[in-house]
């Protein structure tokens, strides 16, 4: 085995990390990179023999924790079996056909078939796609333009990164593309006006989706894409009354409901998916992360009824359904995705996440709603979110100089805890591992509040 200095430097020298300031990574000023090497439950050390929690099951994925040998060893039988097939021209394996049968029977809404990616930035890309070829099916080649949300995740590819509603995600990258609509972000701290409640809030943000689509024209609005709570944007569940009142007005319009439930399907909140949570019946459903644990890489897009059958309909008319990747269905995931779901059901993952989501979200209330820094504290499951604030009574952000909350995640780290700096906004992100016991929430909980004590101390206005 290579010793770790040898490691840091290969790394160091070749390797182009996503979301890293190159140039400090190159020069060794934001310190080496940190070589992870092993884990169990919702623990991960590094090559450098440093412990941690992980709080945030590496990006919102290892549900079920680290090193669950059932699932290493599904995907080792089924690597000796057949490592390799395609899903091309009606191929499969008995796990993808398994797999597939019951992520329709589990999921929310009318879903009929199940198309595989490998990442959710695909998965979003293929519905965005499905929204265009079933619109052409049926004869309205303007009904192609996809909403989608201030603030909201989809990825980084052309289209899913454009429909990601954060600038910085756009900036230097020629992002958006043309025929991606923004509406506002449903978060009623920062949004509502004084004295507007929960409710009306809501009713507002559907009136200005109503709006939106009316000023641009229902004919050429296809699509709403969105995650049941926002994600990566700042982990903000949505008000009460938002989904009913959303879903009123795409059912007008006729614009399918694009859910995207990349953080939120299997048990994160409490619920086998997140539509199930707030009555939301899309039309289409973007899994990913969970799905695998990420024990492998697979994505997943549920294709509803409603669109499933225009598209077999239209099939004598236009052939071969002309889209899929190498790795479609690839038969290590699926086999990483049966035995995931296997643990998902046996140990009852999402009643667990129901259950010790209430713990977190108790035990985050009482640590921190009444610190000087912090605005709110919010979530829902196994979802929580710290946001600070220079001046709780005015509202009033840090200065992004000050640069609090990667500052917060940082002392974390320090103490052998991984939260989450949410990229938008000084906001500490909780997602940890679905297995996650009482106590080790509330060391989690614990840890975090001495990062965020010794961040207060450090800063002049507060301390
Ligand atoms: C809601 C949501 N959608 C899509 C994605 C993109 O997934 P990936 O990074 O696998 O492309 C993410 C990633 O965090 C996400 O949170």
């Amino acid at each position: 085995m290579a010793a770790y200095d040898e490691i840091v430097a290969m790394d160091r020298e070749s390797v182009l990390h996503p979301f890293t300031q190159l140039k400090d990574f190159a020069s060794g000023k934001s310190g080496d990179p940190v070589v992870m090497d092993s884990g169990k439950g919702v623990r991960v050390r590094d090559m450098a023999g440093r412990e941690y929690i992980d709080g945030f099951a590496g990006l919102y994925c290892v549900n079920i924790g680290y090193g669950r040998t059932e699932v290493a060893e599904a995907i080792s039988r089924q690597a000796h079996r057949l490592a390799y097939y395609h899903s091309y021209a009606a191929h499969t394996t008995e796990e993808l056909a398994r797999l597939s049968h019951r992520l329709v029977k589990m999921a929310p809404g009318k879903m009929s078939r199940v198309f595989y990616g490998l990442s959710g930035s695909d998965a979003n890309e293929t519905q965005a796609k499905l929204v265009w070829y079933y619109n052409n099916l049926l004869g309205r080649p303007r009904k192609k333009k996809i909403i989608a949300r201030e603030r909201g995740y989809h990825g980084c590819s052309v289209i899913s990164g454009s429909m990601t509603g954060m600038s910085f995600y756009h900036d230097h990258m020629d992002l958006p593309v043309a025929g991606i609509l923004r509406t506002g972000v449903p978060h009623h701290y920062w949004g509502a006006e004084a004295g507007e409640s929960e409710k009306q809030f809501s009713a507002r943000r559907a009136r200005e989706l109503e709006q939106l689509i009316l000023r641009e024209d229902p004919d050429t609005v296809g699509g709403f894409i969105a995650e049941p709570v926002l994600g990566t944007g700042g982990l903000i569940p949505p008000p009460e009354g938002y989904w009913p009142e959303i879903q009123a007005v795409l059912r007008k319009y006729d614009v399918l409901l694009m859910a995207d439930e990349v953080i939120t399907a299997f048990g994160r909140l409490g619920t086998p998916f997140g539509c199930h949570l707030y009555g939301m019946e899309p039309d289409m459903i973007s899994v990913a992360k969970g799905l695998t644990s990420a024990y492998v890489p697979m994505s997943a897009v549920l294709v509803g009824e409603k669109v499933y059958r225009v598209m077999e309909d239209g099939a004598d008319r236009v052939g071969a359904f002309s889209h899929g990747y190498t790795y479609s269905g690839h038969p290590l995931g699926a086999a990483a995705a049966n035995a995931c779901l296997d643990i998902l059901e046996r140990e009852n993952l999402a009643g667990a996440a129901a259950r010790r989501g209430a713990y977190l979200q108790k035990r985050m209330q009482a640590a921190f709603a009444q610190l000087p820094i912090v605005g709110e504290v919010r979530g829902v499951g196994m979802l929580a979110a710290i946001e600070f604030v220079a001046d709780r009574g005015r509202k009033q952000r840090f200065d992004p100089a000050l640069k609090v909350g990667a500052r917060i995640a940082k002392a974390a780290r320090d103490r052998g805890l991984i939260a989450r700096a949410m990229p938008h906004g000084d906001i500490l992100g909780f997602a940890p591992p679905l297995v996650m016991t009482e106590a080790e929430i509330d060391e989690m909980v614990g840890i975090a509040l001495e990062a965020v004590q010794q961040v207060m101390g450090e800063l002049p206005a507060v301390a």
